[in-house]
């Protein structure tokens, strides 16, 4: 296996990463890509730093044990937590987030610097959107929300247009979002992006919306060009694993994908 064709590891807390992974393939079709969903701690979003950090760890080191030529972490909630500790134990793989990557784009969009952020109550609580963004703009205003009924909602299947239990609980969210004049608002979480009809419709014409899974995979694919490490590879695989039931994952995979996964799904044990 050539540098170039080894494996991105892509990892999150359960499901949602699929969204990120979605836009990997969709921007960089000829990658190898090695997935692990931490199902059976899913949600990391309502834990402590402490918790998520522990989590991570174990995700990464499983996925180390493949020949991989990045790290990506998918989920929202276990960047926010745990990225510094990641790049401090892997310094020799590099290693990709969502939060940055959305929160670059969010610092380069807003013409009036109001930059509204929602996400799970782990990566509102961990302030790493504002100081992000700060990083690119130390003049941006951040207004951040946690909205801990979405991933529930959407995990049950409501997250078309129509579905009324969405669309009520969406504007009782970000009608105080609107109301404070944000131009741009960062999906922080990787099951959002499917609420991105619904939000853009709520939120009008004047705010763009910025899913952080899409970032990630544009940012993703701008590190691997500069590393020279993009696959050329004209077949790619993709392999699946999970910490509890594969069938399970496998069923609601469809939706975070909008496609099929492109691979088999196994169910591990990642402390053996
Ligand atoms: N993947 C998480 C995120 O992006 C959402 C689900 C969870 O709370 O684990 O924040």
């Amino acid at each position: 296996m050539t540098e170039k064709e080894k494996y991105i590891g892509v990892f999150d807390s359960g499901i949602g990463g699929l969204t990120v992974v979605k836009s990997i393939v969709e921007t960089m079709p000829n990658e190898n890509i090695i997935y692990f969903g931490d199902t059976a701690h899913v949600p990391y979003g309502t834990r402590s730093k402490e918790q998520i950090t522990e989590y991570v760890l174990s995700d990464v080191k499983f996925l180390s044990r493949f020949n991989i030529k990045a790290i990506v972490i998918a989920c929202n909630t276990a960047d926010s937590a745990a990225r510094d500790t990641v790049e401090k134990n892997y310094s020799d793989i590099p290693v990709y987030g969502v939060v940055a990557p959305a929160a670059k784009k969010a610092a380069k969009l807003t013409k009036n610097k109001k930059i509204g952020v929602i996400a799970t109550n782990a990566t509102v609580n961990s302030g790493a959107y504002e100081k992000t963004i700060h990083s690119f703009d130390s003049d941006a205003q951040v207004i951040s929300l946690a909205c801990p009924l979405l991933v529930p909602l959407v995990e049950e299947g409501r997250f078309k247009k129509g579905d009324q239990v969405i669309e009520e609980v969406l504007r009782e969210y970000l009608t105080p979002l609107k109301d404070q004049g944000i131009d741009t608002l960062v999906l922080g979480c990787t099951h959002y992006p499917l609420l991105y009809d619904i939000i853009t419709e709520i939120m009008g014409n004047g705010v763009t919306v910025i899913s952080s899974s899409v970032a990630a995979a544009e940012e993703l694919k701008k590190g691997l060009g500069e590393r020279n490490l993009l696959s050329n590879s004209k077949i790619s695989e993709r392999k699946y694993f999970v910490s509890d039931n594969a069938e399970d994952f496998e069923k609601h995979a469809l939706i975070f994908m909008g496609n099929a996964l492109g691979g088999t799904v196994e169910q591990v044990d990642i402390e053996e």
